[in-house]
């Protein structure tokens, strides 16, 4: 019964329109912990991740190729120099509220810089260090 209600509120999270940081969070956290039991997110993990140079691309080594070096600030695209608004939350208060325009930004951005997709839990990961960001 209470694997029934856990279940069918993530599903209620996961259909709601508007996300937030934590509830998407909570998502990954779920479908990371059918991979590895356990799974619990971790911002430092995350930004490990944030700031690792990747070998597969010369021009966007990192997520810090685009987005700097500090989610708080502006980033500027390392090909067309666009500038990019923050990551952080805090300085950004409209990220991480979209389901669909996190996961299409995980899928191009990963695929281009790891080359691969991101796994959930790296998602989370992520997530959870761009929400301790100040
Ligand atoms: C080639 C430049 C570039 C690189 C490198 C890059 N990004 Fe992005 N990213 C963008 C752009 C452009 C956007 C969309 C514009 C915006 O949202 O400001 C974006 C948006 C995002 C978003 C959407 C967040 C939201 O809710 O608005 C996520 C998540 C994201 N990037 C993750 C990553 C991760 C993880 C990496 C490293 C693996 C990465 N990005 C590397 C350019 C980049």
């Amino acid at each position: 019964m209470k694997t029934t209600l856990a279940i069918l509120a993530c599903l209620f999270v996961a259909t709601a329109q508007a996300s937030t940081p934590a509830s998407l969070i909570h998502d990954y956290r779920s479908q990371a912990a059918k991979q590895s039991s356990g799974f619990q997110p971790s911002a430092q993990r995350g930004a490990t991740f944030f700031r690792q140079r990747f070998a597969n691309s010369s021009r966007m080594p990192a997520c810090t190729s685009c987005h700097s070096d500090k989610p708080m600030n502006s980033g500027s695209h390392a090909v067309t120099s666009k500038t990019i608004k923050p990551l952080a939350p805090a300085a950004n208060a409209d990220r991480f509220t979209d389901p669909e325009k996190v996961e299409k930004w995980f899928r191009r951005n990963c695929t281009e810089v790891v080359g691969r997709e991101c796994s959930s839990a790296e998602k989370a990961d992520f997530i959870a260090f761009l929400m301790e960001v100040r």
